[in-house]
């Protein structure tokens, strides 16, 4: 680091900003750090065979996740600008509409969110739930009409979506500085604490062994295509790429930030919550005898009646949901945030005027996901609810899609002179190698990856 940073030409005055190197890792830690660490990773690991499916996830994170990462946070520093403007700032005289990464990326980023505060909403549910006891019962019969008992009645899916609404756009509002890295600098290390917690108790219960090695020793027989690209695509959602969210965040770095050691760290902490919260849930799901392959329903069904079985469950359930909860917050941020910056940079409305409009258009859109399992349960698009219909979409199409069209244009248009520029800090750095190593990774190996992630995901091509 250095205090003599370079001037960035196109920097916006009195733009909000990070103010602190540790604000930048909490921001960017927590917007990783969310329900897919605690609900699409265990589901995920339990359904498609354990350690072997986690090599794949580690091997797709340093491939591709990394580098998009840093591609993404290292174009939004250099422009300084909204996920739209920073492709149009730095495209230049390219007349090629690169701006559509930022367009897509925004549409990605709000239809993530319209079923992501519906996940959010049952965990903020649960939280009470296991205050009062209601949901905890060692029979997963009890549990699971206790969750479809939530699910199913419009008034409490509305209520909790409504609920997780209205906090995050209130923390978006106070701010960049003031609103998200506040909030994130302390809530991340809160939420570690719990997980560590959560771990102990479910490591020194009878039998935890085996989770253990359900966790760590890979059978790669349950190696099949479709469970390595969907190993791809976690890895996608976890780094929280493809989406304009990392340029955003990218937009708010301090100009002598070291990019790719602060990438590396986030990927490196956000891997380490994952395993901690498998090492979390799948000794306990064992040690009371219950199958890890449940799939999405493991947190809301398996996890109550784990925690109903143990001693302190209650305490411990309250604990967990808490820092899913945290997670979960710090994630749903980052998204809100995109179509906030865009609203207010691309259209001049000020940040209240335009999270509140991102709130009530996602009030609306994000309605329908949540009445998807009751009132809107028969209404089919594609043969989908809309809450899958969200889903299916951002993974399989836009997500792969923004990353690839970041890589084309880092690896192919931006090119190499820029990228070290961005990387090294102008020069100060001294990371030159790595800058290559990554630029080399962007432009040849990723987009490959992502383009077959891609065409399977709209069953183009087959495994
Ligand atoms: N990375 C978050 C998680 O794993 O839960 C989800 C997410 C956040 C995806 C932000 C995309 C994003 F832009």
């Amino acid at each position: 680091m250095t205090s003599n940073q370079p001037q960035n030409p196109v920097s916006m005055p009195g733009r909000d900003r990070f103010t602190s190197g540790l604000g930048v890792l909490a921001a960017t830690l927590g917007s990783a750090v969310g329900l897919g660490n605690i609900w699409k990773f265990p589901s995920l690991t339990g359904a498609n065979g354990g350690a072997a499916f986690i090599l794949v996830y580690l091997i797709s994170t340093l491939l591709v996740g990394l580098p998009v990462m840093i591609a993404e946070q290292m174009i939004g520093r250099r422009a300084r600008a909204d996920a739209i403007n920073t492709l149009r700032k730095l495209a230049g005289r390219d007349r090629r509409p690169w701006w559509l990464i930022g367009a897509a990326g925004c549409l990605a980023a709000f239809l993530i969110l319209a079923f992501y505060t519906e996940v959010a909403g049952w965990v903020f549910a649960y939280i009470f739930r296991a205050l009062t006891g209601a949901a905890l019962s060692t029979d997963p019969d009890v549990t699971s009409a206790a969750f479809s008992g939530l699910v199913s009645d419009p008034t409490q899916a509305l209520l909790w979506q409504w609920i997780v609404l209205i906090l995050i756009t209130a923390i978006i509002i106070m701010g960049v500085s003031k609103g998200i890295e506040r909030v994130t600098k302390r809530l991340m290390p809160i939420l570690f604490g719990l997980l560590v917690l959560v771990c102990i108790r479910s490591l020194t219960l009878d039998g935890a062994s085996e989770g253990l090695t359900f966790l760590f020793s890979p059978d790669f027989s349950k190696l099949t295509g479709p469970v390595i690209l969907t190993a791809m695509g976690l890895a996608f959602f976890k780094l929280s790429i493809g989406m304009g969210t990392m340029i955003t965040y990218g937009s708010y770095f301090r100009d002598d930030q070291n990019i790719p050691a602060t990438a590396s760290r986030v990927m490196l902490a956000d891997l380490l919550v994952s395993m901690l919260a498998g090492i979390a849930i799948f000794p306990a799901v064992f040690a009371f005898g219950f199958q890890p392959d449940a799939g999405p329903s493991l947190l809301f069904i398996t996890i109550p009646a784990v925690f109903a079985s143990m001693p302190l469950g209650q305490v411990f359930m309250v604990l967990f949901f808490v820092l899913a909860a945290i997670a979960a917050t710090g994630a749903m941020l980052s998204l809100l945030e995109v179509p906030v910056a865009v609203l207010n940079e691309q259209f001049g409305f000020s940040r209240r005027k335009a999270a509140l409009i991102t709130l009530g258009l996602l009030a609306l859109v994000g309605s329908t996901a949540a009445l998807s399992s009751s009132t809107l349960a028969d209404f089919k698009i594609l043969g989908m609810t809309p809450f899958d219909l969200f889903d299916y979409v951002t993974s399989n199409l836009l997500l792969p899609l923004g990353g690839l069209f970041v890589c084309l244009f880092v690896g192919w248009a931006w090119g190499w002179p820029e990228v070290r520029a961005a990387l090294t800090n102008d020069g100060q750095l001294g990371n030159a190698r790595i800058a290559r190593a990554i630029f080399g990774l962007t432009k040849f190996v990723s987009p490959v990856l992502v383009l077959i992630v891609l065409l399977n995901g709209l069953g183009i091509i087959q495994f």
